[in-house]
């Protein structure tokens, strides 16, 4: 009796735990009219500029894209990390490797910062995030800033944002695996510069090409996998869970998992 008590209460408790999660991106949930809007804004505070604004037009000044952490000492040994990162940035704004860049406004290489808890890897930039030259600025990003808040993360603070590839698939198709292919040296020279605690992957792409296989997003989440050492829990795309807010709950469990193995003593 006692045991199913216990039970009941810990279901209770996860419940509850989950509940909170779904009020925090309640409203990030499709709306049910027709009228979607086809690009949205978002604004956030600090010294890191990396603000949405509907207004502009299309960036041709690519904006801020990695920053070491407040207080922290930027010579010495990351100061040159910092340095090689901002030059890998460069060469990724005007790369030519495959015929992705021939169709973009800008590239966008990643933002966040140096020594990350987490690193969380995408697909490839849609049309916001073309015209930005910064990662997940559209709705879906801002949906991902709230599932990286509910677990007190943040761009500005202590994760860093990328993609597998840096341009932007026309009509938001898959990116071809010769498309991947070229731009895989950028992403594991950011990995290696970035040094993240832990990978978050999101959605099927991502996960797959990290993770090195062509298993669905379904069956691939719910464990951790390795990168070169590094932690890496894959998870489904903001995309998909906007469509299918359904798949919150998996998301949820997934950021719990990636939340509990950060060690927070050592960053942000
Ligand atoms: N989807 C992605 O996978 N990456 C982005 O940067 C934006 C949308």
């Amino acid at each position: 009796m006692n045991e199913q008590r216990r039970a009941y209460w810990r279901l209770l408790d996860l419940a509850e735990d989950y509940l909170r999660f779904a009020e925090r991106t309640a409203h990030d949930e499709p709306p049910t009219g027709t009228d979607l809007p086809s690009h949205s804004s978002t604004t956030t505070s600090s010294d890191f500029d990396y603000v949405v604004d509907d207004d502009a037009e299309r960036e041709t000044q690519p904006a801020v894209g990695h920053a070491i952490p407040a207080g922290a000492d930027d010579g010495g040994e990351r100061g040159a990390r910092s340095r090689r990162l901002s030059m890998l940035e460069e060469r990724v704004r005007v790369c030519t490797r495959c015929a992705l860049h021939e169709g973009r406004f800008n590239a966008v290489p990643g933002v966040g910062v140096l020594d990350p808890l987490v690193m969380v890897i995408g697909e490839g930039p849609g049309a916001d995030e073309d015209r930005r030259g910064l990662p997940f600025v559209g709705r879906a990003g801002q949906f991902l800033d709230k599932w990286l808040e509910a677990i007190g993360l943040s761009r500005s603070s202590n994760a860093y944002i990328t993609n597998i590839v840096k341009c932007r698939p026309p009509e938001n198709r898959d990116p071809r695996p010769a498309e991947s292919d070229a731009c895989m040296p950028y992403l594991r020279e950011q990995i290696e510069l970035v040094r993240p605690q832990a990978i978050l992957t999101v959605g099927r792409i991502a996960s797959g090409i990290l993770i090195g296989t062509g298993a669905g997003i379904g069956s691939l989440r719910g464990r951790t996998y390795y990168y070169n050492g590094i932690p890496l829990v894959p998870t489904y795309h903001p995309s998909g869970v906007l469509r299918n807010p359904e798949l919150k709950r998996p998301v949820w469990e997934d950021l719990k998992r990636l939340n509990a193995m950060l060690d927070r003593g050592s960053v942000g």
